[in-house]
């Protein structure tokens, strides 16, 4: 049987890669086989693509391109053989965050974004997706926390994750079957109990 594609979205700190391993032992708890990847990135290309995009400016278009050149391989190497044979993918972040961080955050017309995905994914879609939701203020705190050197998306204004997070509300709203919102302002526990919730929906 076909596994399950599950992917996991929000603006930057929002806390969604602390919930990764909880969530493939959940699901290996379950006796699936689980593969998690991430984007960009998943493959020895993408991943190449991905110190490009994290560290080089580069025009908005030529970003899209390549987040979409990314995922064209992660799809066709990864994704798609994978859920052939029945394992679950758990991808931290995919199409949804080009339609937040490229479309809302910089403004790139939704329209192009919607012509690449046609033509990259077909009618892939994730079959779950989580965007943890959380204010701007509170994620940039806990970026700030982290110690790490924040990457070019990450050194962003507040205004503009403003605009990110607003535009993952709106395909909540516009994909209520697919997108659960999972408040990210909670304690770790708490939020590991509405993911456990999410995913045992599917
Ligand atoms: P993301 O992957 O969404 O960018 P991370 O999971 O890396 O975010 O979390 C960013 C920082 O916030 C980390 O230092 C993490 O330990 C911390 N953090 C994550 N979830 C919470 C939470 N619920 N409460 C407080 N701090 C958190
Ligand atoms: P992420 O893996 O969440 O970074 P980290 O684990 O360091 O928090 O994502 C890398 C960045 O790429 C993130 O800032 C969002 C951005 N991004 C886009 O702008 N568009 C996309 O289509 C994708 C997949 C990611």
């Amino acid at each position: 049987m076909r596994g399950k594609f599950i992917t996991l979205e929000g603006i930057d700190g929002a806390g969604k890669s602390t919930h990764l391993e909880g969530i493939r032992r959940r699901l290996e708890a379950d006796g699936r086989r689980v593969v998690m990847t991430r984007e960009p990135g998943g493959t020895l290309l993408g991943e190449k693509l991905r110190t490009l995009l994290l560290a080089e400016p580069m025009h908005l278009e030529t970003e899209t391109l390549l987040m979409f050149a990314a995922r064209r391989e992660h799809l066709d190497k990864l994704i798609l053989p994978a859920l052939e044979e029945g394992a679950w993918v758990v991808s931290d972040r995919f199409t949804d965050a080009t339609y937040a961080y490229q479309g809302g955050g910089r403004g790139l017309d939704l329209a192009r974004i919607e012509t690449l995905e046609r033509w990259v994914q077909g009618d892939v879609q994730p079959d779950l997706t989580l965007v943890f939701d959380i204010p701007t203020d509170v994620a940039l705190q806990r970026l700030s926390g982290t110690g790490n050197a924040p990457d070019r998306f990450e050194q962003e204004t507040a205004q503009f994750f403003e605009r990110v997070r607003s535009a993952y509300l709106a395909r909540a709203g516009r994909f209520p079957h697919r997108i659960r919102l999972i408040d990210a302002r909670p304690s770790i526990p708490e939020i590991q109990k509405s993911v456990e919730e999410a995913i045992s929906s599917i």
